[in-house]
């Protein structure tokens, strides 16, 4: 039930740093220590390739699985769009396994390369937030999400969920293959989780940013590098779904290559600025819209912020700023759907779960 919600999406929206306290308590071993069943840790070891196939919101926070195995475990993959996947399969490892993020479950195209890939006698992991889904069901293992419910169409808590789960996953298998890690993650979290209460808490600005930047505009533009990158896809994605504003996504070093074209008088960009490697460069791109009109709003994080950011996030640690620098990105796409008077649960032409390939 949404209470005295007006949406389930903004009720969904302040739920998510409970999601992540919840998270680190439903993957802690009795001493306190994050660890994941046992079966699915050896599975994920055995592995030489790990592909990871989704849709929509949970393909973006597969592309930052990517990052965290490959960064944290040292183990190789692969991040696919499950409806191309069918008919456009990569030459394959030889031990490879798949893993399916999906909220739902229920997601056809997903499903369909779950259905091809046991055929061919692979083993799969589920990562949903639904027990007892068909992909669950399907697979050989799960691992869930524990978001609770997710109502409004628009996916919120169970990206915040799918991010924190691929980071857990992945520092715990990283631990088992005795990685030197530098970072208690279980802290990281919780700090995480305190950045996020921060970000839900700011409604009142960031409502001011969706009328500064959004209340007129047709088009709006997302830029990142890096895990930014990922987080812009995310940004747009949730932009158009439920404001309806045309939204792009795309990679700070892009722009020179065709999107600059696109900048006028007044263009909204929003640059997500958290990868303190790569913050130079993407205020660089800045620099560029702006010169050429845009109305450049730079979203960026404690310790790397510089004066005239219009959204400073308090600091967490870097491979895990994209549990916090999406949640601004989901308030301003709420902020500009009500000021266009749009239905935010229930977006046109979009339904919660697509059952049809
Ligand atoms: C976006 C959104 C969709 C879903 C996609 C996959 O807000 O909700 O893009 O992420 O349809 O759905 P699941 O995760 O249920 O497989």
């Amino acid at each position: 039930e949404k209470g005295t919600y007006p949406h389930y999406m903004l009720k969904e929206i302040d739920e998510q740093p409970g999601v992540v306290r919840k998270i680190i308590q439903e993957y802690s071993n009795p001493n306190g220590e994050l660890s994941i069943d046992e079966n699915i840790l050896t599975a994920i070891k055995e592995a030489d390739r790990l592909y990871i196939i989704a849709a929509g919101t949970s393909y973006h926070a597969g592309l930052i699985g990517k990052q965290y195995f490959e960064k944290i475990a040292g183990i190789p993959v692969e991040v696919h769009i499950s409806s191309e996947f069918g008919y456009n399969m990569p030459l394959l490892s030889e031990k490879p396994l798949f893993i399916f993020i999906t909220q739902s479950g229920e997601t056809a195209d997903s499903r369909q390369v779950l259905v091809k890939v046991k055929e061919k006698g692979y083993s799969a992991l589920t990562i949903t937030n639904v027990p007892g889904s068909t992909l669950s069901r399907e697979a050989d293992y799960t691992l869930l999400l524990h978001a609770g419910p997710e109502i409004a169409v628009a996916s919120t808590k169970a990206y915040v969920a799918q991010v924190a789960v691929l980071a857990l996953t992945a520092y715990v298998t990283a631990q088992s293959l005795g990685k030197d890690l530098n970072f208690d993650l279980k802290q990281e979290l919780g700090i995480a989780a305190n950045a996020i209460q921060t970000l839900v808490d700011s409604k009142d600005d960031l409502e001011l940013i969706a009328e500064d930047y959004l209340k007129v505009a047709r088009n709006a533009f997302f830029i990142g590098r890096n895990l930014d990158y990922y987080v812009s896809l995310e940004g747009a994605l949730k932009l158009k779904e439920i404001s309806y504003i045309q939204a792009e996504g795309f990679a700070g070093g892009e722009l020179k290559h065709g999107t600059i074209a696109l900048i006028e008088e007044g263009t909204p960009v929003f640059a997500l600025a958290t990868q303190e490697y790569v913050a130079l460069n993407i205020r660089g791109n800045v620099k560029e819209v702006v010169a050429r009109g845009a109305n450049a709003c730079i979203i960026s994080m404690e310790g790397i912020n510089e004066e005239g950011d219009r959204l400073v996030i308090p600091k967490v640690h870097t491979l895990l700023t994209p549990l916090v620098s999406v949640i601004p990105l989901q308030l301003i796409s709420y902020y500009a759907a009500l000021h266009r008077r749009a239905d935010v649960d229930k977006p046109r032409n979009l339904a919660k779960s697509v059952t049809v390939e």
